[in-house]
């Protein structure tokens, strides 16, 4: 769900439709369909899958009337081979699907708490792998501790990046992975460039280099860290 930006980047996510040519796209982890929805406006159709069908329901409510948006029940790593068999083109992939939502300890315990490394292995199967784009929620979650209930379920980030790579630029921006083919690395550069120059980041940087290289501001700072 994302925890330095709410769900899915959007304005990085057109960007990379745009670029990519993209038609399609898939997610897993559905929760209440809000990201559905979004993916909606950017693709011509969605699918999305849901490990529990109460809340599943719920999803269904409210992506009712939307013909494109294919909810899908089912443990992502079961359901992701025959639904990729349906998608005739490059996706997006929106890659959501773990439990501890709400820090609850809510996965069953046959199946893995995070199944991203099977979820990217499959992808890599599919015939339109080398076109798509992959995203992956919850960055920070691969570098320690945050969502676990069984750690061992959870991949590092080492381990998400090798099965990304290689062939693809993979990055960590906010709090997503972002894996894209590696010709589309400027459109991912310019989307972060205009998040740090709204951020103040690009601006604060030739500020601080100018402080850096006057001596009695060195002086003063030097006095006030002791
Ligand atoms: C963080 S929420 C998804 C939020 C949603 N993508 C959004 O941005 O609004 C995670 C959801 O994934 C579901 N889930 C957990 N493991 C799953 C799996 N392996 N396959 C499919 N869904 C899964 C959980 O039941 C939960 O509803």
């Amino acid at each position: 769900m994302g925890s330095v930006t709410f769900s899915i980047p959007l304005d990085l996510a057109t960007a990379l439709v745009e670029a990519a040519g993209l038609r399609y796209a898939v997610e897993t982890g559905t929760y209440l369909g809000a990201s559905a929805l979004m993916l909606d406006e950017l693709v011509d159709e969605v699918w999305s899958i849901e490990l529990k069908p109460e809340i599943l329901e719920q999803a269904r409510a409210n992506c009712y009337g939307r013909p494109t948006i294919h909810l899908v029940e089912g443990y992502s790593p079961e359901v992701l081979p025959a639904l990729l068999q349906q998608v005739p083109g490059p996706a997006l992939f929106w890659l959501d699907g773990h439990g501890g939502t709400f820090g609850a300890n809510d996965t069953p315990s046959h199946i893995r708490e995070c199944p991203v490394l099977e979820e990217i292995a499959l992808i890599d199967d599919y015939a339109h792998a080398a076109g798509s784009v992959i995203l992956v929620d919850d960055a920070r979650a691969f570098f320690g501790p945050l969502l676990h209930h069984r750690p061992e379920d959870w991949p590092t980030f080492v381990q998400v990046a090798q099965a990304l790579g290689p062939g693809r630029y993979v990055t960590v921006l906010d709090d997503v992975v972002v894996a894209v083919p590696s010709a589309m690395r400027p459109v991912v550069d310019a989307w972060w460039t205009g998040k740090l120059r709204e951020r103040d980041g690009l601006d604060a940087h030739p500020y601080l280099i100018s402080k850096l290289m006057d001596p009695e501001w060195v002086e003063d700072f030097k006095r006030v860290m002791g």
